[in-house]
């Protein structure tokens, strides 16, 4: 049996010039800066956040002192980025915060890899303490590249886990179980390493369930559809994921852009699903609601806020729970937890976001905290207009500190203006304060906040004296033993505190060896491979970037390579390394495929042989039409 592995060589223009910018400098530029990152997914495992796609612009330097415009170019490259919370770092300008990502590409040798793990928009990292996997969100629509199959997921191994296996880490195109798609966005994703499951809650879907993409042709291809779904991935046996889409009960309303945590109690832990939009504008395929919609977001879209949804994990049930004192309705915040030391209040941290159908009014800057079980909302701490962004990750280092990773600012004005502050801010979750520096060194137990403790009781270390809401009580009598029963806290693995490092440039946090590895299953297939011409692309895409930021629908291109023989193709996996080492400089456009044959390892896994010790049938290289499929 036949595997066939792709590798596409870089071009000169993006080898030489790329250095911490994926897209090529500008004759007069002397440094650059990451400035915005809308929408992109992400995850932690151990140690290090991992970041995948979004569009990702950068701020260039010029060398008279002053700045260009801001660039994106769509990632080419299939960069996903790594933040090491071993790094210490200031958020303030002058400290370059752009050098703290180290970056791992999903095509070899640093070439194209939109065949292979093109960017999405959007969409959730799933991840537990030794892998994780994307799912969901919007492709750009574009003839540059054939979209992966309705089935397709992406993952990156990074730790073995279970029982011994032939093990290296890598990428890894994984497929969904038939009945499901990666065709919904804007859902809410969560993580919850202790039980290796995820989360993906609601989001927006076509019409028909079909294929949807970022800036569509046409309203048969746009997702603004609710998704009345709960995906699950439970990620407990590595390399036999299992994938499950449960319907939402009627009682629970869809919603985009909402956000999804964990909190720990009982047998497995609760969801709860806050905040959200019903008609984001951003959703709709010219990029602005009619009156109705509007009417209707800022109806219902508030009521996500102050009734929220609660799912008890080990039995499948759902609860809808009011609130006291909820902001108004927020969509693409970002959340994080901390619970009190002896699990008396769980307090979740909303941060930033905006309505979702005023893109060009005041973003929200203001970190809100619901603390459960006493479902009560408290306002701690009061931003301002210009450091306020939407479309943001959080993450939580440490018990008391949440990292803001990303985002982009209101679309008011003419101009792209940069997250203020930096591309990552730190908060101080038991101050409620923003801080100006980061220390792997310097951490505390969480406290729950003055403000917070006001409203509930008790002190900083726990002893809530409100152990349900006030004066409502719990939607169901079943909440209160939910809610008052201790999950068993040693099912954790806390990773800090992280060594400090230093800082480098260059450096990668590890040295992953260039494996060539597979996943179970019937490695039986043929792949169609599309070249790209990587310039024209480049081009096309920085023009596009620039054009959709004007919130301009554009893209009607007639997608050529639909109807090819990827449709008849058995695609279940596709299995690439991440090649890390010699980049490729110097060389023309080439692409070269590797037919590498497939033996059975101990384990009875099909394997395919690393590329220094596997005979090679045969190995081609040339340059190829932009549209030429490459069958073996
Ligand atoms: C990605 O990592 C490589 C190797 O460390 C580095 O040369 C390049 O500048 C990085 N690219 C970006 C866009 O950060
Ligand atoms: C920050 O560092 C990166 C690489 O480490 C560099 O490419 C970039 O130009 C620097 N940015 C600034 C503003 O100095
Ligand atoms: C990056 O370039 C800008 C514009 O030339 C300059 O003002 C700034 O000081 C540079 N940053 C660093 C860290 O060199
Ligand atoms: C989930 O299942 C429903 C009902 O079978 C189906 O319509 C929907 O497309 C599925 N959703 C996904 C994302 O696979
Ligand atoms: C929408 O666009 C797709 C791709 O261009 C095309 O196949 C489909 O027929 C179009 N649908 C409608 C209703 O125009
Ligand atoms: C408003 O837009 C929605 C689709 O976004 C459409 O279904 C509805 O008919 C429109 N209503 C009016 C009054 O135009
Ligand atoms: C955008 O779509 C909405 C609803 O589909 C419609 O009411 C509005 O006229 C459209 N605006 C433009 C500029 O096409
Ligand atoms: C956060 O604030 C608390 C309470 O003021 C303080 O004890 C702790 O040291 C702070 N943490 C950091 C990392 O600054
Ligand atoms: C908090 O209250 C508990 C008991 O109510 C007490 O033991 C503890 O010392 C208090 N902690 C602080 C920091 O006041
Ligand atoms: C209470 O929980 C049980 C399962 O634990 C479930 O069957 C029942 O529907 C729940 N009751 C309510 C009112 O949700
Ligand atoms: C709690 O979890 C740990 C680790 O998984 C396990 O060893 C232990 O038996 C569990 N305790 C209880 C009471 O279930
Ligand atoms: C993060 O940095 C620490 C300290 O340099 C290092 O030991 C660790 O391996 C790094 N983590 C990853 C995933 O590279």
């Amino acid at each position: 049996m036949i595997r066939l592995r792709v590798s596409v060589l870089a071009t000169t223009l993006i080898a030489q010039v790329c250095a911490a910018q994926s897209v090529g400098w500008q004759a007069d530029q002397v440094n650059t800066t990451m400035c915005q990152w809308v929408t992109p997914r992400a995850g932690v495992v151990r140690d290090t956040v991992y970041i995948d796609g979004g569009y990702l612009w950068w701020e260039p330097g010029l060398a008279d002192g002053t700045y260009g415009t801001p660039v994106s170019d769509g990632n080419p490259l299939g960069l996903v980025y790594l933040l090491n919370f071993s790094l210490p770092f200031q958020t303030s300008q002058d400290f370059n915060q752009t050098s703290l990502f180290t970056n791992i590409s999903k095509a070899a040798n640093g070439g194209a890899a939109n065949n292979i793990g093109p960017n999405y928009y959007d969409g959730t990292m799933f991840a537990n303490d030794y892998e994780w996997f994307t799912y969901g969100g919007l492709l750009a629509m574009t003839d540059a590249f054939q979209p992966p199959p309705s089935d397709s997921v992406a993952a990156y191994e990074v730790y073995a886990s279970g029982p011994p296996k032939r093990f290296e880490p890598g990428f890894i195109l994984d497929s969904l179980p038939s009945g499901m798609t990666r065709y919904v966005t804007y859902g809410a994703g969560v993580s919850v390493p202790s039980e290796n499951l995820g989360f993906y809650f609601g989001g927006l879907k076509s019409e028909t369930g079909g294929e949807i993409y970022q800036y569509p042709a046409n309203e048969s291809l746009n997702a603004d559809y609710l998704s009345p779904t709960l995906i699950e991935l439970d990620m407990t046996i590595q390399q036999q994921e299992k994938w499950t889409n449960h319907t939402l009960p009627t009682t629970v309303p869809g919603r985009a852009s909402a956000e999804l945590v964990w909190l720990p109690v009982s047998e497995k832990g609760i969801l709860v699903g806050i905040g959200g939009v019903i008609n984001p504008s951003y959703a709709t395929i010219n990029q602005t609601n009619n009156a109705t919609d509007d009417a209707a977001s800022t109806r219902q879209s508030p009521l996500f806020m102050s009734t929220v949804s609660v799912y008890d994990i080990a039995n499948q049930v759902w609860y809808e729970q009011e609130t006291t004192g909820a902001p108004g309705a927020l969509a693409q915040g970002c959340t994080v937890v901390a619970s009190a030391e002896d699990s008396s209040s769980h307090n979740i941290y909303w941060y930033g976001g905006f309505d979702g159908i005023h893109p060009q009014g005041d973003f929200n800057d203001d970190v809100w905290v619901l603390s459960i079980p006493s479902f009560i909302w408290v306002k701690l701490s009061t931003g301002t207009a210009a450091h306020a962004r939407a479309g943001h990750r959080c993450v939580k280092p440490y018990p008391d500190q949440m990292f803001v990773i990303g985002g982009y600012t209101s679309q008011a004005g003419l101009s792209l203006n940069c997250v203020e502050g930096g591309i990552i801010q730190v908060f101080n979750l038991s101050s409620g304060e923003w801080l100006d520096s980061y220390d792997p060194k310097v951490s505390s137990n969480y406290q729950v906040p003055d403000l917070v403790v006001s409203k509930i009781g008790g002190n900083g270390t726990g002893g809530a004296t409100l152990s349900a809401p006030s004066p409502t009580g719990f939607a169901s009598p079943n909440m209160t033993a939910l809610l008052g029963s201790a999950y068993n806290s040693s099912k954790i693995t806390n990773w800090y505190p992280y060594a400090a490092a230093t800082p480098t440039s260059s450096g990668r946090p590890t040295v992953l060896p260039p494996p060539v590895h597979n996943k179970s299953g019937t490695p039986s297939y043929l792949a169609p491979v599309l070249a790209v011409i990587l310039g024209l692309f480049f081009i096309t895409l920085v023009i596009l970037a620039i054009l959709l930021w004007r919130r301009r629908r554009l893209l009607r291109m007639n997608r050529t390579t639909t109807g090819s023989e990827a449709a008849t193709v058995d695609n279940r996996f596709w299995v690439t390394s991440w090649l890390r080492s010699t980049p490729a400089d110097a060389k023309a456009p080439t692409m070269t495929t590797d037919e590498t044959p497939v033996t059975v390892d101990e384990y009875g896994m099909p394997y395919v042989l690393p590329e220094a010790g596997g005979a090679q049938v045969h190995e081609m290289m040339g340059t190829f039409p932009p549209d030429k499929q490459v069958q073996t």
